[in-house]
C-alpha cells in the first residue's frame, strides 16, 4: 500500500497515460489496462477512483479495478453509456488518455485486517470490489473468512469471467453467484442477490460487509446484512454520484452536507443512514 504516488503539480492537471491492453468484458463493458507515460505508479487504495480524460471530449470518474498489489499498470473497467465512455470504448492499445487522481476515500483496509469479509457485488459493482478482493487475496493471511456474493442480471453480463472461474475453485474464499434471469444454459442460482444470503452463515461481531452495486440493491442487501446481525458501522458501501471535478470544488456530487468525491465514495452505513437521499 506504500507505492510511490503520482505527484501531480495540480489536482486539475491530467497526467498522460497509455492504454497497454484492452479486453471486451461484456457487450457493454471493456477493460483498459493503463500505464503512466512517466512510469510512475498510481499509488491508489482499493475503492478510490480516477478522472479519465479524453482530450476534446471530456472527463469521467472511473473506479480503479485492480489491486494496488499489481505493479506497473492499473485497470479500469468501463460501461459505455455516454460521450466519454463511448469514445473510450473506441480506443485500443497504444492510445493516450489523461488521468487525474487517485481521488476519494477508499475501503478501510487496515480496519478490515483480522476480520471476516463479506463482499456483496451487484453487476458493475464488482469493478471497484475487484480491487479490494484481489488485495485481500494477495494478503490472505491478514484476513479471516472471505465470502463473495456476486449477482448479475444474466450470465452474459457477468464480468471478469477468468477470475470468476478461479474464485469458484478457490480454497481461499467462499464464492456464491446468481443471475436474475437464466439463459437456459445457466446451472447456478437464479434470483436477485438477496437470495444468496440464506445460504451463508456469518459471525456478526467479526464480519465486515462490503456492498457495492446498483442503487436499487443497497436497501435490500443492507437489510439482509442487518438481519444476519452485522452492525451498521461494519457495513461498508460505495456511493456513485454525478461528479465533475472530483476534488470538492464544483458541488456536483453533494448529498446534503457531504461531498461524495472527498468524503466518499466509500462510507460506513452508520455514517450515511440518516442522510436523506444517500441510499
Ligand atoms: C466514484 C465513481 C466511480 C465510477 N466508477 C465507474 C467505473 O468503474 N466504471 C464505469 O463504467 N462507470 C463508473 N462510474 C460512472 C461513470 O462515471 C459514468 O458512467 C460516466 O461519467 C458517464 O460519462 P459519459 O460522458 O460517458 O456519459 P454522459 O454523456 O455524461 O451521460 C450518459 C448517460 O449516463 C447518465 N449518467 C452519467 N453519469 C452518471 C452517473 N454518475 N450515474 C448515473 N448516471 C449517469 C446520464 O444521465 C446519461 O443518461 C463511476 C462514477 C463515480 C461517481
Ligand atoms: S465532484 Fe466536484 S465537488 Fe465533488
Amino acid at each position: 500500500m506504500n507505492a510511490a504516488k503520482v505527484q501531480p503539480t495540480s489536482i486539475y492537471l491530467p497526467h498522460l497515460a497509455e492504454i497497454v491492453r484492452t479486453e471486451q468484458l461484456t457487450k457493454m463493458e471493456k477493460l483498459f489496462e493503463i500505464k503512466f507515460q512517466n512510469g510512475q505508479e498510481l499509488g491508489h487504495q482499493p475503492g478510490q477512483f480516477v478522472e479519465v480524460s479524453l482530450f476534446g471530449i471530456g472527463e469521467a470518474p472511473i473506479s480503479v479495478s485492480s489491486s494496488p498489489t499489481k505493479k506497473g499498470s492499473f485497470d479500469l473497467a468501463v460501461r459505455a453509456v455516454g460521450n466519454v465512455t463511448q469514445a473510450l470504448h473506441t480506443l485500443n492499445r497504444g492510445a493516450t488518455v489523461g488521468i487525474r487522481g487517485p481521488f476519494g476515500q477508499g475501503f478501510p483496509v487496515e480496519e478490515m485486517k483480522g476480520k471476516d469479509i463479506l463482499f456483496v457485488a451487484g453487476g458493475i459493482g464488482l469493478v471497484p470490489l475487484r480491487s479490494l478482493i484481489n488485495y485481500v487475496l494477495d494478503n490472505r493471511s491478514h484476513f479471516g473468512r472471505v465470502l463473495v456474493l456476486f449477482g448479475a442480471k444474466t450470465p452474459a453480463e457477468q464480468l471478469f469471467l477468468g477470475e470468476l472461474a478461479k474464485w469458484r475453485q478457490s480454497k481461499d474464499m467462499e464464492y456464491l453467484e446468481t443471475v436474475d434471469r437464466s439463459d437456459g444454459q445457466w446451472k447456478g442460482n437464479v434470483g436477485v442477490i438477496t437470495t444468496l444470503f440464506p445460504k451463508i452463515t456469518v459471525n456478526p461481531p467479526k464480519t465486515i460487509a462490503v456492498i457495492v452495486g446498483p442503487p436499487i440493491m443497497y436497501r435490500f442487501a443492507i437489510l439482509e446484512a442487518q438481519v444476519k446481525g452485522i452492525p451498521d458501522d461494519q457495513i461498508i458501501v460505495s456511493l456513485e454520484r454525478r461528479m465533475k471535478c472530483g476534488v470538492g470544488k464544483c458541488g456536483h456530487c453533494q448529498i446534503n452536507h457531504i461531498y461524495v468525491c472527498q468524503e466518499g465514495p466509500v462510507f460506513s452505513y452508520a455514517k450515511i443512514k440518516d442522510v436523506k437521499e444517500a441510499i
